[in-house]
């Protein structure tokens, strides 16, 4: 199976999790694009959702799902995301579509995480992935001088302006020890929006597409 496939058969095994007359959180990137055409099926059947980025929410509104500001909504039942990388404890790396900070809102609003992913994401250790920061324009060098003390190489990302303006770096090589305390470490320094670790609010259940269907945890 293609790993496209894998990644359809994650996002349509998250409608089970939809209940009727809900809000639903919903996440960023080519796996969740697959739960929004699942979504599309019972879209009729929900009250709406609250998006985590502009690019989800001009898909959500194309297709005429009502779409809720996340101050209106007090708690949702359920956020489905993918994920960069998850390691066994359900910790991730996310933020590779740079809508890592609207993806840590809406994930804080849920009182379910469901995490979908083609088996590519899982890994025993997490840091393959560069891990993606948030950073305010004029903290920038500040900042990456603090990742390169915390013993990273941090990238720009080139080109790249987030939903709210800001910029990203890429941090590579940093072992991730503890990756709770890390993501503490990171997000206490000054300039930092958020980090594209979510270890402190991980997921709760992974449907993980493979080839033999999908795998639930
Ligand atoms: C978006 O910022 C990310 O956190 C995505 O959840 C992550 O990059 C996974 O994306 P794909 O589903 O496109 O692999």
């Amino acid at each position: 199976m293609i790993q496209n496939e894998m990644k359809k058969s994650a996002g349509w095994a998250a409608l089970e999790y939809v209940t009727k007359g809900s809000i639903v959180g919903v996440g960023t990137g080519s796996t969740v694009n697959y739960f929004i055409d699942a979504l599309d099926t019972m879209k009729d059947q929900i009250k709406g959702v609250v998006s985590s980025s502009v690019i989800s929410s001009e898909r959500l509104d194309k297709i005429g799902i009502p779409i809720f500001d996340s101050n209106e909504v007090a708690y949702l039942d359920i956020y489905v995301d993918s994920a960069d990388e998850i390691n066994a404890s359900k910790y991730m790396i996310k933020g590779g579509g740079a809508a890592l900070t609207g993806e840590k809102i809406v994930a804080a609003i849920a009182k379910k995480f469901i995490c979908i992913i083609d088996d590519t994401k899982k890994v025993d250790v997490l840091g393959r992935f560069p891990i993606p920061v948030e950073v305010i324009p004029m903290a920038r060098s500040y900042v990456g001088r603090e990742l390169v003390n915390l013993g990273g190489d941090p990238c720009y990302r080139h080109g790249c302006i987030t939903d709210n303006g800001n910029v990203i770096l890429d941090v590579h090589n940093l072992k991730i020890i503890d990756a709770k305390v890390l993501e503490n470490k990171i997000n206490a320094i000054a300039g930092v929006v958020t980090v594209g670790l979510f270890a402190n609010r991980g997921a709760d259940v992974v449907l993980e597409g493979t080839q033999k269907g999908v795998l639930k945890s």
